[in-house]
């Protein structure tokens, strides 16, 4: 699987941290930030990010900020990006089996290295399941996308 990582500062270091574990298993981007600043902003990193899940280049995104909340909502500016803050597992693989959320954000300051990275492969190891009703309710978030992008 191909996979994208952004941070901002309030990011950076627990980015830097879960690069050296994915690498080994995915083949991954890193968006940036790629050194610490603490005057950096959130949509420089996500917003590349996010448009290279939108246009396939990457399948699921990763995305990392002090709260996971100002990468979230960037994010989900991106046409065809499905992105959902992330503090537990259970949200981490449902969102995808159901929801097919395709970027997983995450609030650096919230939780610990070792949780986000439990969060993180749950998401990662998860499949959408392409039930009907999910599929029903994709349809309907399409229309919605279509009629406000
Ligand atoms: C940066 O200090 C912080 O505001 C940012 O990382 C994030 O938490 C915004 O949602």
């Amino acid at each position: 699987m191909t996979i994208g990582i952004a941070a901002d500062h309030g990011g950076y270091e627990l980015k830097e941290k879960l690069k050296k574990s994915l690498e080994k298993e995915y083949e991954l981007t890193d968006f940036g930030a790629h050194q610490f600043d603490p005057d950096d902003d959130y949509p420089d990193f996500v917003y590349p990010l996010a448009q290279a899940v939108s246009s396939a280049k990457v399948e699921r995104g990763i995305a990392i900020c002090g709260s996971g909340v100002g990468a979230c909502i960037v994010a989900n500016k991106v046409k065809g990006v499905r992105a959902a803050l992330i503090n537990e597992t259970y949200s981490a693989h449902q969102g995808v089996e159901h929801d097919d959320m395709n970027v997983i954000c995450i609030g650096a300051r919230v939780i610990g290295d070792t949780y986000a990275q439990e969060i993180i492969r749950a998401f990662l190891h998860a499949a959408y399941t392409g039930e009907a009703r999910h599929q029903r309710r994709l349809k309907k978030l399409n229309q919605i996308e279509k009629e406000n992008f």
